[in-house]
């Protein structure tokens, strides 16, 4: 049992709460490991890495239903595959295998390694720049409408309509259940404008003709495929552009090192996402009573496993807080660790690591021009270019 399960009474992980969340996991895991909070009507968290990935592996006790978000993602349908258990969940996810290959990735290298440098050339361009805005949102963004097959040039609409979704909803939920209705009327003109297309290789192709258990699927499922795709990939994938270089703004050794030796950037890469992950925790719902660590938890309850707490349990890593640029055996949780472990981390790993070496190679020495912004989120992150 905990011993001071009061400890986490107020623990979140959304808004400023996460300006000193890696304080409050230290003081989570040395306190109550296993606590309760009486946040988003209450829920169960696990802090440790080996307790989050035990719970991962054990769909049949940890459910995703009703949502793996908590608060939700201003829905009120499940979102295909992230929020289905099994058995279902193994077709639901089989449909996006081929979407995600590193054969079907690797022929966006190109692209992406184009579009990162025409990005960063703007910020280069500048004294001051907003390399979030400039360079770490679109880039993700550009990149999956080329992959799914949506159109390029609606990309400030999506960005803002993620940000809506993602940040306002635990602020003012009606505005991001406004552009999830958006959201899904779009998908829903852009799959009926699509019908009779089968020629293209992206995923509004593969979503119209795949096959369930024999049968097509519905308008409803096609379009919560896109929904999740769409709050899935983006936000992510720019989160962990941006922190990266938030941190590398402030460590002109580790810059260097990096813009000198390119082919350290994947390992940096790796790093970067275990310790300032961009999902730092996400729910489930407890299908039995169970017991984590001596703590009960009831059917019915929500259970929290904290990702982020659990990249930087000291049980798991040596120097669990420090950025160890070439650090070896690095798993973490930053994509979970179960059966519904990120199904685009091909992608996002490859567009992370292109963005950093597209930067690093065309926008000299930078640094922040801001030491208040967060390092978290996707808001602006303004750098003073050169020295
Ligand atoms: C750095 C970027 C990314 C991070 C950190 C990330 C993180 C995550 C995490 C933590 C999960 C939940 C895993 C679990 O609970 O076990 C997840 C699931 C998922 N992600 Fe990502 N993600 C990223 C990029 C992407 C991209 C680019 C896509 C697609 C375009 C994507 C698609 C998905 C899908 C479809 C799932 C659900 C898988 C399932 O339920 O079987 N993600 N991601």
């Amino acid at each position: 049992m905990s011993d001071n399960t009061s400890a986490g009474h107020d623990f979140d992980f959304h808004g400023r709460s996460l300006d000193t969340i890696f304080e409050t996991y230290k003081e989570l895991q040395a306190k109550c490991p296993v606590g309760r909070s009486d946040k988003h009507g209450g829920f169960w968290f696990l802090t440790k890495s080996d307790d989050i990935f035990a719970a991962e592996q054990a769909p049949d006790t940890f459910s995703v239903a009703p949502s793996m978000l908590l608060p939700d993602f201003a829905t009120d349908v499940p979102l295909i595959p992230i929020d289905i258990d099994p058995p279902e969940h193994t077709d639901y996810r089989r449909i996006l295998l081929p979407l995600f290959t590193p054969k079907v990735i690797g022929r966006l290298d190109e692209g992406m390694h184009r579009t990162a440098r025409e990005l960063a050339v703007e910020v280069a361009a500048q004294e001051v720049a907003d390399a979030s805005h400039l360079f770490a949102r679109p880039m993700p963004t550009i990149i999956f409408s080329r992959l799914a097959g949506f159109p390029e040039q609606d990309w400030p609409k999506f960005d803002q309509w993620v940000d809506d979704i993602i940040y306002e909803r635990t602020v003012d939920y009606e505005r991001a259940r406004q552009a999830a209705d958006e959201v899904f009327a779009y998908f829903d003109a852009l799959l009926k404008s699509r019908t009779d297309d089968a020629g293209s290789d992206d995923l509004i192709y593969y979503l119209l003709t795949a096959e369930i258990k024999g049968r097509k699927l519905t308008h409803e499922e096609l379009l919560s495929y896109c929904y999740l795709l769409f709050v899935a990939g983006l936000d992510t994938t720019a989160w962990a552009i941006r922190s990266s270089l938030w941190y590398l703004a402030q460590n002109p050794k580790a810059q260097a090192r990096l813009r000198e030796n390119p082919d350290e950037i994947p390992a940096a890469a790796e790093e970067f996402l275990r310790t300032l992950s961009p999902v730092q925790a996400m729910a489930r719902t407890c299908l039995k009573d169970t017991e984590v660590r001596g703590q009960e938890i009831k059917e019915g309850d929500r259970v929290v496993l904290v990702f982020g707490a659990g990249n930087r349990d000291p049980e798991a890593y040596e120097q669990p807080d420090d950025i160890i640029l070439d650090r070896q055996n690095n798993r973490h949780l930053a994509f979970g660790g179960g059966i519904h472990r990120c199904l685009g981390s091909n992608l996002g790993r490859q567009e992370l690591v292109v963005a950093l070496e597209e930067f690093l190679a065309v926008v000299p020495e930078f640094s922040l021009a801001d030491p208040s912004e967060p390092w978290h989120g996707v808001g602006s992150l303004t750098l003073k270019i050169g020295r």
